[in-house]
């Protein structure tokens, strides 16, 4: 103690000194975290508080980009952290000034704790606080648990297991030296075209909230506050997943009952169930005002209307893009301005922030209590996650926490719920002893794409690709593999013939084809962010792929890898057996095999609707009573798989829809129970969902709405009876006066299996 505080002593500068003989309050573990906080402000001047609000990229991030790129390229360049003018080495000396508060991509421990040593040596001793894009695992780093991406853990239907794969994420990024996790994404996915919908929960406001509550629970844990917590951050406010013509940041118009019927409930049920303690505001231009200038969304919802407690991180260079971008502000200043002053509290990322926002408060055009605000709340979080105590990492908790056995069991499990079986024309389960010669082949079958985005390379050690997974469960087969290469455009028709003559040989064909999200393969990916598409088919010559094999008479199964849903019509017409991977993540491989080979019974369940093809995007299951009354005359008006689908080796019946009651008060609630049947010989496992519909109403109301969902496990012959609660705010929905309110009338309560009508089971329920 007394060594630590004759250390205190002797390092401390200026504003310490001033404290005399007393111990600062701030450095002290023991004295409350307000105190705390309130000491160390009064000893900040306006620039040092300015200085929490300012975030940079890692330096290895940025000596990447300056080993790497041209003189032109770097001057053009904002992608890869590059900050012209500033050389990464001038950035660590900022550090060690006390001039930089946060950072984002520190990708190895090592460069943490230097960053951290860094940071110690600054005037104030305030360690930084380091943020990472861990959306399924801590992917950017290597050697981590990589879980199903987003999109697949939604196939789950499983809160519970996403809340253990985000707490284990969180162990994992705390022993590696981050604290601050960019997750979870919970837009509404609208439009398949969008690259980034394999990062979020789907299309369902209902199922993308209970997944957006797990992951943060997950993250955060009730109370963030411990050194191996991390703090989450709900992105991004709003509505940019129905982006027009499906492209990453374009504008977005939206009706307010849109937003707050639609785009705004994920957040609002973060914010009040599992309070992150960060938000990020989104990149595009909403109704005419910048997500990232608009104080209506940051403040006047987010803040005073659901009680967000946080502070809210611009996204990549957004507040810039007020000015440079959208053209709402003439000058950077005013950007900046305009951006704190509609609630962004901290600049992701780069130079010229502090010293201009230091001019736009000497200039009285931002208060210094705004900046205070927000500085508090940064500081709050360093504090809670104890990093003044704690800052480094340590060799024997990254051997502990990172990829341990716990973590890939977890991953395995997540990966056999998020699997989804489209189509099965009694081929599958495959039967071990049947097959002498297997072919695998196509472009995922046998490297990292099964990873999904915002993952760089891992270990091979740590992936088990398609490939291996089929070699393990087919031990008495021949298993020939043909490599096609990763590239999904560079596959020509000599590797087709190649494939077909290899599969002629062969008694049943697995071909891994989709996309490709792995930002690895960062110029050749297909999928992810900023990789939008004006289609949604097979990527270049895939198809023709497929077709051949199919061709050859030889059994063929289709296995999808892909974040975004993928219109293949032919596949689901000509293929017996067709299996939506999604993108699996490191025991992928092991999952997608045991599904094939029946030991595992598939239980996914699609959280988007899967189009037939391009032109009918906008393709949701919750769509207004209007909807397609004028059916296009070219195609088929139906999905070709709708959301909530996904088949089972077991059969499962509904029956017995029952109702506590046929008539209630608005403020009354009611309990609905449903038998659920497995006429299978075979152990499944079910994911039972219960819808609404309002049946009139203004404004409309979609067809159908998810209320409710639970998975279960449901033995052969056994019957269960299910019950869900239904409350009044799950009748409820924001009326034309934004008055969020049951309205009387009938409504239809509709459970099954899916989506689709036919699987749905219906009683009528009157409010008054
Ligand atoms: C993305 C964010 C992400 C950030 C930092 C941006 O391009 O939109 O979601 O958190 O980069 O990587």
């Amino acid at each position: 103690m007394r060594k630590i505080f004759l250390i205190i002593l002797i390092t401390i500068t200026k504003p310490l000194m001033s404290l005399g003989a007393d111990a600062p309050i701030y450095l002290d573990p023991k004295q409350p975290i307000e105190k705390r906080i309130e000491h160390l402000m009064s000893l900040m001047t306006l620039e040092d508080k300015i200085v929490q609000m300012c975030q940079y990229v890692g330096l290895e991030h940025m000596k990447e980009a300056e080993n790497h790129m041209t003189e032109k390229e770097l001057q053009s360049n904002d992608a890869r952290g590059f900050y012209k003018g500033l050389h990464s080495s001038m950035v660590a000396q900022m550090v060690e000034q006390g001039k930089i508060g946060s950072f984002l991509h520190v990708l190895t421990s090592e460069e943490a704790d230097y960053l951290q040593q860094l940071a110690e040596k600054s005037p104030l001793r305030i360690p930084l606080l380091i943020g990472i894009d861990a959306i399924h695992g801590n992917g950017l780093y290597s050697g981590s648990t990589i879980y199903p991406s987003p999109i697949g853990m939604a196939s789950s239907f499983a809160p519970d297991l996403v809340e253990r794969a985000s707490r284990q994420t969180a162990l994992e990024m705390r022993a590696t030296g981050s604290q601050w996790a960019f997750t979870p994404n919970i837009e509404i996915a609208r439009d398949p075209r969008w690259g980034r919908v394999g990062e979020t929960f789907g299309e369902d406001p209902y199922l993308v909230s209970c997944m957006g509550v797990a992951t943060i629970r997950g993250l955060q844990t009730n109370d963030f506050t411990g050194v191996d917590k991390v703090i989450a951050c709900a992105k991004h406010l709003v509505a940019g997943g129905q982006p027009v013509n499906g492209t990453n940041a374009a504008p977005m118009d939206v009706s307010e009952n849109a937003l707050r019927n639609l785009f705004l409930p994920p957040f609002k049920e973060a914010i009040m169930k599992a309070k992150p303690f960060t938000l990020m505001a989104a990149h595009h231009d909403l109704n005419g005002v910048p997500c990232h200038g608009n104080k209506w969304i940051l403040t006047d919802i987010a803040r005073k209307e659901y009680g967000f407690d946080g502070f809210i991180v611009s996204d990549w260079m957004d507040m810039e893009a007020l000015c440079s971008k959208h053209k709402v502000a003439k000058t950077m200043k005013d950007a900046f301005c305009l951006s704190v002053d509609a609630g962004i509290d901290m600049h992701m990322h780069g130079p010229e922030f502090a010293e201009i926002m230091k001019e736009l408060v000497e200039e009285g055009r931002i208060s210094e209590e705004r900046i205070n605000q927000a500085c508090r709340k940064i500081l709050e979080a360093k504090f809670r996650l104890g990093l003044f105590e704690h800052r480094y990492t340590d060799k024997k908790t990254i051997e502990k926490e990172v990829f341990s056995s716990e973590h890939q069991k977890t991953a395995l499990e997540l990966a056999r719920r998020s699997i989804v079986l489209l189509k099965n024309e009694k081929l599958l389960p495959l039967d071990s002893k049947k097959y002498k010669k297997i072919l695998v082949a196509g472009p995922n079958a046998n490297n990292q794409s099964i990873m999904g985005d915002w993952v760089f390379q891992q270990p091979d050690k740590n992936v088990i690709t398609i490939l291996q997974g089929i070699k393990k469960s087919a031990p008495y087969s021949e298993v020939n593999f043909v490599d096609v290469g990763w590239n999904l455009s560079t596959i020509d028709s000599a590797k087709i013939q190649q494939t077909v003559a290899q599969a002629k040989k062969c008694d049943l064909a697995i071909l891994v084809v989709g996309e490709d999200s792995y930002r690895q393969h960062w110029k050749e990916k297909t999928d992810g962010e900023n990789r939008d598409r004006m289609d949604i088919t097979l990527w270049g010559s895939q198809e023709e792929l497929v077709e051949a094999v199919y061709k050859t008479g030889t059994p063929t199964i289709v296995i999808l890898v892909n974040g975004r849903p993928l219109a293949t019509p032919w596949i689901s017409k000509h293929i017996p057996a067709v299996i939506e991977a999604w993108e699996p993540g490191s025991m992928g491989g092991q999952a997608v095999a045991e599904i094939l080979f029946g030991q595992v019974n598939p239980s996914g369940k699609l959280p988007i609707t899967v189009p037939r093809h391009v032109g009918q995007i906008q393709c949701v299951y919750n769509y207004k009573p209007s909807y397609n009354s004028h059916p296009v005359i070219d195609g088929l008006s139906t999905p070709l798989y709708p959301f909530g689908y996904g088949l089972s080796y077991s059969n499962f019946q509904y029956s017995n829809l029952v109702l506590s009651s046929y008539e209630i008060k608005k403020e009354e609630s009611l309990k609905v129970s449903v038998d659920v049947t497995n006429t299978s010989a075979v152990d499944g496992e079910e994911v039972v969902q219960l819808y609404i519909r309002d049946n009139y109403s203004l404004p409309t109301r979609p067809v159908k709405e998810l209320k409710k969902f639970k998975r279960i496990s449901i033995n052969p012959g056994e019957k269960q009876t299910i019950t869900f609660d239904l409350k009044p705010d799950d009748l409820a929905y924001y009326n034309s006066q934004m008055e969020f309110v049951v309205e009387s009338g009938e409504f239809t309560i509709m459970v099954g299996g899916s989506s689709e009508d036919k699987q749905l089971l219906k009683k009528q329920l009157s409010v008054y």
